[in-house]
């Protein structure tokens, strides 16, 4: 079954179940040139009247520089069987293969030409709204315990990105 362009909002309880459970592939650039990561960290839902999306990119992976350079980036919901492509994409930098032809995925584009996966079973296309790093001094005190130990110390603190959805695509 082909992806067709759905509503966000009926999609609602559908992403929520997807990517409360499920990891996903962040994708910006262009059609030409795209890199894709596996994000474990992604929220839909209302900020400022908007239906948006949020996702955490650490400045040293290959994709934070697309994800700087782009005004759109997409969330791509693989089907449950692909763990090969996410497992590849969460473990492999761009820097070194393509992942996306290694994964044997294949590019369609959306609002504003941003890449996304015909493959993806879900699909969400986001204009950057918003843009902040994660701050350890911000961290309150029972995040003392629960994020810092496991966050602080293995490199570069994430770059949220808020984007409007402005777009969506499913099965
Ligand atoms: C399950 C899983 C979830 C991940 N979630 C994130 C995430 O939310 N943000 C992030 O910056 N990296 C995340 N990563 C790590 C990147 O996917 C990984 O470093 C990737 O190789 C980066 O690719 P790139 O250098 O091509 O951008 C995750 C990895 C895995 C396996």
């Amino acid at each position: 079954m082909r992806l067709h362009p759905a509503d966000p909002r009926d999609l609602a309880s559908g992403l929520a179940h997807a990517l409360g459970g499920q990891n996903a592939l962040l994708t910006a650039g262009t059609a030409e040139r795209c890199n894709t990561m596996t994000i474990g960290w992604c929220q839909v839902g209302r900020l400022w009247g908007l239906q948006t999306c949020t996702v955490y990119v650490r400045p040293e992976r290959y994709t934070y520089g697309f994800m700087e350079e782009n005004e759109y980036f997409t969330v791509s919901v693989l089907p449950a069987d692909r763990k090969d492509a996410m497992s590849l994409c969460g473990t492999k930098s761009g820097r070194d293969l393509d992942k996306i032809k290694a994964c044997g995925l294949t590019v369609r584009t959306g609002a504003g030409g941003a890449p996304f996966f015909e493959e993806a079973e879900l699909v969400l296309v986001c204009r950057k709204l918003y843009a902040q790093d994660l701050d350890p001094a911000c961290v309150l005190p029972a995040g003392e315990e629960a994020v810092l130990p496991h966050y602080g110390a293995k490199g570069g603190w994430h770059r949220a990105y808020t984007g409007e959805i402005v777009e969506a695509h499913s099965k």
